[in-house]
C-alpha cells in the first residue's frame, strides 16, 4: 500500500511549506536577477540604468500582461555580460533555494537574450555551469540547466542558437519554450524541437499561460512537450484535462507569476484547487522571483493561503515536484522519504 500523508492542521501548514523539500522546475534564471544585483552589475561594468535606485525600480514592477513583464525583463538582463556575471547570478539562485529546502532545481535561461547583444555562448554556459556544481558541492542542492529558445523570434534564429549550443551539449538536460505567447503557437518551432528530440534532450514548453488550450495541444501533440510550464487554461477544455491527467503530463503552475500578470483576477480564483482535484501532476513554482514578488516558498504560501488547500494538497504538490523532475528514479525515491518524514515530523510536533 502507498503511504498516506498524516493531516495536519491548518494553522501548522506554513511551517510545513516551508520545511518540506521539494523539486523547483520552473525558474528563469534571469528572473532571478534581484534589482540590487542589476545596480552591482550596472555599476561594474559602467551601465547607466534609467533607475534611480533600486526602489524605483521595484516600484517599476507592475504589470497589467506577461508582455509589459518582459519588457522589463530583458532591459534587465542588459547588466548580465560575463561569465562571472552568469556565475554570480546562478550561485545566488541556488543559495536562496536552498535556504527553502529546494533539494533539487531544473533552470531554465534564454541564450539569445544575451548573444544578441554580444555576449558568448561560452560565457553564459561556464558561468552557470559552475555555479550549478558549487551548489551541489557547497550547498547540497542539485540542478540542472534548460535552454529556452525565444518564441517571438524565428524558428531559424532557434536552430542557429542549438547550434551554437552544442559544444555544451552536455552542460543542458533540455529544451523549452518562452517568451511572448500570443501569435507564437508552438507549432511554429515544430522542426527544431524535432531535432532536439533526435538529439536526447528532454522537451518542454510554455503554453496556456495567457494562450488559448490548442497552444497547450499543440505543445503536446507537435512538439511532444514532457512538461507544460504553466498550462492554467488548460481548465476551459474537459478533454485536455482528461489527457493530461491520464498521461501524467506535469504543470509547472507559478501562482505568483499569474497574479503579478493579471491571469486570474486575483489568487483566491487561481485554478490550482481545480488542477489537483482532476488528478493532474500540478507543482508549486517561481518563474522569476526577482520581479514577482517570491521565491517558492511565497508561492505556496500565497495560493495556500488564497484558496485554503491543505495538507493533502501539500503533500500531494511536493511529491508531484519530484515526480515531473528528470531526475533519477533512486534520487526520487530518497527524496520522498524525505519528504514523508517531514510530514511525520509535522504531525508529531502537533499531537
Ligand atoms: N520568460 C520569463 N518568464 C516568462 C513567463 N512567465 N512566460 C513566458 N516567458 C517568460
Ligand atoms: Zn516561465
Amino acid at each position: 500500500m502507498s503511504w498516506a500523508p498524516p493531516p495536519i492542521a491548518a494553522a501548522r501548514l506554513p511551517a510545513l511549506l516551508a520545511a518540506a523539500p521539494k523539486a523547483e522546475l520552473h525558474i528563469h534564471i534571469e528572473g532571478s536577477l534581484e534589482p540590487e544585483m542589476i545596480f552591482a552589475l550596472a555599476a561594474r561594468h559602467g551601465i547607466a540604468l534609467p533607475y534611480a535606485d533600486v526602489q524605483a525600480l521595484r516600484r517599476a514592477y507592475a504589470f497589467g500582461n506577461l508582455q509589459q513583464f518582459l519588457d522589463l525583463y530583458y532591459q534587465g538582463a542588459d547588466v548580465l555580460r560575463d561569465e562571472e556575471d552568469f556565475y554570480q547570478l546562478g550561485r545566488a539562485y541556488l543559495a536562496r533555494a536552498a535556504t527553502e529546502n529546494i533539494v533539487h532545481a531544473e533552470i531554465f535561461f534564454d541564450p539569445q537574450t544575451h548573444t544578441a547583444r554580444g555576449v558568448p555562448m561560452g560565457a553564459v554556459m561556464r558561468g552557470l555551469r559552475r555555479a550549478s556544481d558549487d551548489g551541489r558541492r557547497e550547498l547540497g542542492i542539485g540542478s540542472a540547466l534548460i535552454l529556452c529558445f525565444l518564441r517571438h523570434l524565428s524558428e531559424r534564429e532557434a536552430f542557429e542558437t542549438l547550434e551554437a549550443a552544442l559544444p555544451w551539449r552536455d552542460d543542458f538536460i533540455g529544451v523549452g519554450l518562452d517568451s511572448s505567447e500570443l501569435g507564437h503557437p508552438p507549432e511554429k518551432f515544430a522542426r527544431v524541437f524535432a531535432r532536439c528530440r533526435e538529439l536526447g534532450l528532454h522537451v518542454v514548453a510554455h503554453a496556456g499561460e495567457e494562450g488559448p488550450p490548442e497552444y497547450i495541444w499543440q505543445a503536446l501533440d507537435i512538439l511532444k512537450a514532457e512538461r507544460i510550464d504553466h498550462g492554467v487554461q488548460a481548465v476551459h477544455d474537459a478533454a485536455l484535462m482528461r489527457r493530461l491527467a491520464q498521461r501524467r503530463i506535469p504543470l509547472t503552475v507559478c501562482p505568483l507569476s499569474n497574479q503579478k500578470l493579471q491571469v486570474f483576477p486575483d489568487l483566491a480564483h487561481h485554478s490550482l484547487p481545480q488542477l489537483l482535484a482532476a488528478g493532474l501532476c500540478a507543482t508549486v513554482n517561481s518563474d522569476d522571483p526577482a520581479y514577482f514578488g517570491g521565491y517558492v516558498n511565497a508561492n505556496f504560501q500565497a495560493v495556500f493561503a488564497a484558496t485554503g488547500l491543505d495538507s493533502a494538497a501539500a503533500y500531494q504538490l511536493a511529491a508531484n515536484s519530484f515526480e515531473a523532475s528528470f531526475a533519477d528514479a533512486a534520487l526520487k525515491r530518497r527524496w520522498m522519504d524525505r519528504l514523508q518524514a517531514a510530514f511525520e515530523r509535522a504531525h508529531d510536533a502537533g499531537s
